[in-house]
């Protein structure tokens, strides 16, 4: 049900987060959208990282009625599309949750309360050998920056651009 054979067949799936929603005030469209844009803007750049942004709950959308494991299913929903960066940083976008709550004291304040709810299940804070672990990674900078550019994308009042906007960034990855 979920195999995703084209770019289209992700956009589609993307599309349908109008109806999904895992916040209580903006649905998985809206906030996939926010996500994307709020790194357009701090990482021009790096186009992966606005593509992992824009897709890195789109496990909630594909399956919302489960939203376990999400960051590790989106990774690996999109790979096949998107490549090997990408997913890892979709894969990371829940251990970096739990690496900027163990290592950031103002982080956890800024945390929306579903997302607190989900953090206890994720296992909270990481201990010393996992923060070892994830600060050792090189691309740490990017899976730090997805995530908090995750919990920014969560304002009703945002104004992002639509979904057809980033078709070019994302055929431009896919290649
Ligand atoms: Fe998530
Ligand atoms: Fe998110």
């Amino acid at each position: 049900m979920n195999d995703l054979a084209s770019l289209d067949d992700l956009l589609a799936l993307v599309a349908r987060g109008a109806g999904v929603h895992d916040e209580p005030e903006i649905d998985g469209l809206f906030h996939a959208l926010q996500c994307a844009a709020n790194l357009s803007a701090s990482h021009p750049g790096d186009p992966d990282l606005i593509v992992a942004g824009l897709m890195h709950d789109v496990a909630d959308i594909a399956f919302p009625d489960d939203h376990g494991d999400h960051a590790a299913r989106g990774a690996a929903l999109i790979e096949p599309l998107l490549g090997a960066r990408v997913a890892r940083l979709v894969g990371a976008h829940v251990v970096a949750k739990r690496y900027l709550v163990a290592t950031d004291p103002a982080y956890r304040a800024r945390l929306s309360p579903r997302s607190i709810e989900t953090l206890q299940l994720q296992g909270d804070a990481l201990d010393p050998s996992e923060i070892a672990a994830l600060a050792s990674d090189p691309d740490l900078e990017a899976i730090l920056a997805l995530r908090r550019a995750d919990e920014a994308a969560k304002d009703p009042a945002a104004r992002p651009p639509a979904l057809d906007a980033w078709r070019p960034l994302l055929e431009q990855v896919a290649r």
